[in-house]
């Protein structure tokens, strides 16, 4: 993508006089393709880390007029920066009462962006909590997830268990439980039944909900290369395909 069309970006290049934003700059196009249909559509939108404000105020400027941004920080300082149409909830975001509270509160959430503290525990709370109290095609979008990757404040560490990373690869076979061919350990949950797409670049996850059905498939056409003294013609599942084949 040309980041020079960006509106995002734009908007982060022209902000030298705003409230201070702090992005890596990577995350401006994958924002973008994820966000872009929600633009203009009166979207709820909740941040986990307000810090200075200004991220509140590039998503204001970005999802456009009756957008409704909320955002979420243990600092109480950031409480000053709440509008009409702007809650700012003061709290731990490991702590699941207070979570819920939220949700509570606010409803349905169409995009999330969580840019909080960090640390595993917070960041898998949160999922747990907020995922699945969203709106059905909502995306949560997980950020500066290189710290699962740091030892030092964080505890990560390569394929290190507990970090969100690993939580996510996990979340990944869970995407393709339709498939499971061992039902007492790998079963189809609410996750593999509301996640559409799990997106994974540098530092960032992006998860899209939908309401997903079994998968199916079907063959098409009847021209084939099937030639019935190929080998595995005689094996037991060769007998099989040949018969469904010329039926
Ligand atoms: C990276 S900054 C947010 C930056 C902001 N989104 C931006 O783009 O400019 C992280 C914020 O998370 C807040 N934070 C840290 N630990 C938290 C926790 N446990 N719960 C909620 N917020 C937390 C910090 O106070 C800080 O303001």
């Amino acid at each position: 993508m040309d980041n020079s069309k960006n509106p995002l970006e734009t908007y982060f290049r022209n902000n030298s006089d705003g409230r201070l934003i702090h992005k890596w700059l990577h995350y401006f196009e994958i924002y973008h393709r994820h966000f872009e249909r929600f633009r203009g559509r009166k979207p709820v939108v909740l941040e986990f880390g307000v810090s200075q404000g200004g991220s509140l105020e590039m998503w204001r400027d970005y999802f456009g007029r009756g957008a409704k941004i909320h955002g979420v920080d243990i600092n109480p300082k950031c409480k000053e920066l709440e509008r009409r149409r702007s809650k700012i909830f003061i709290g731990d975001q490991a702590d699941r009462e207070f979570l819920r509270s939220i949700v509570d509160e606010i409803g349905p959430v169409d995009v999330v962006i969580e840019d909080g503290g960090h640390q595993f525990d917070q960041q898998i709370h949160t999922f747990e909590e907020i995922y699945p109290t969203m709106a059905e095609d909502g995306v949560f979008l997980i950020e500066d997830l290189h710290t699962s990757y740091w030892p030092k404040n964080f505890g990560g560490g390569v394929r290190k268990p507990g970090t969100f990373i690993e939580y996510a690869k996990n979340l990944s076979d869970q995407l393709n439980a339709w498939h499971s061919r061992q039902p007492r350990k790998f079963q189809v949950d609410e996750f593999t039944r509301t996640t559409k797409s799990m997106h994974f670049y540098d530092s960032i996850i992006a998860f899209e909900r939908g309401s997903v059905v079994r998968p199916t498939h079907e063959r098409v056409g009847i021209k084939t290369v099937h030639d019935p003294d190929w080998k595995a013609a005689r094996t037991p599942v060769g007998r099989v395909a040949n018969r469904l084949l010329n039926r």
